[in-house]
């Protein structure tokens, strides 16, 4: 059993999607361990977003994530880092395949609904940030 992080975005939130990606999770046998609504701040934004620092997209990425609450969620299943980023496909929608979470939903390259964690270490880190 492995555990990893999951972002539910502002754009999905506002979009009344909770329940829909959660389903979702559910369905793709990811069990749901821990979860809460955030609004988050630029200083917490930013610290999060920590890795992109310098990318031309940041600044516009963390003006998003403060926009409205997001929904992080620590989720368990076996290989559940690889196989969550599978299922919420790639970055870009218009990249991501068919049944993604991201191709069904998200709205362009930066309002993508939700973040993944990436690496064990990462998944470790973002599950620290918000549930510890
Ligand atoms: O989320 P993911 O790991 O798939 O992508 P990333 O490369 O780690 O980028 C983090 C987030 O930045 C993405 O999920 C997008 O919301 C945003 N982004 C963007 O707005 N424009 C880009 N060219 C790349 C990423
Ligand atoms: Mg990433």
């Amino acid at each position: 059993m492995e555990r990893t992080l999951l972002i539910i975005k502002p754009d999905a939130t506002e979009r009344n999607l909770i329940g829909h990606i959660v389903y979702r999770l559910e369905r793709a046998g990811f069990r749901v361990v821990n979860m809460r609504m955030e609004q988050l701040t630029e200083v917490r934004a930013r610290e999060f977003y920590a890795v992109h620092e310098g990318k031309p997209f940041l600044d516009s990425l963390v003006s998003f994530m403060v926009s409205g609450p997001v929904v992080p969620m620590e989720l368990e299943r076996e290989n559940a880092i690889s196989s969550l980023r599978e299922l919420i496909g790639a970055t870009n929608p218009k990249d991501a395949a068919c049944g993604t979470i991201r191709q069904e939903i998200a709205r362009d390259i930066e309002k993508n609904s939700v973040h993944a964690s990436d690496s064990p270490e990462n998944a470790k880190k973002e599950i620290a940030f918000f549930f510890e």
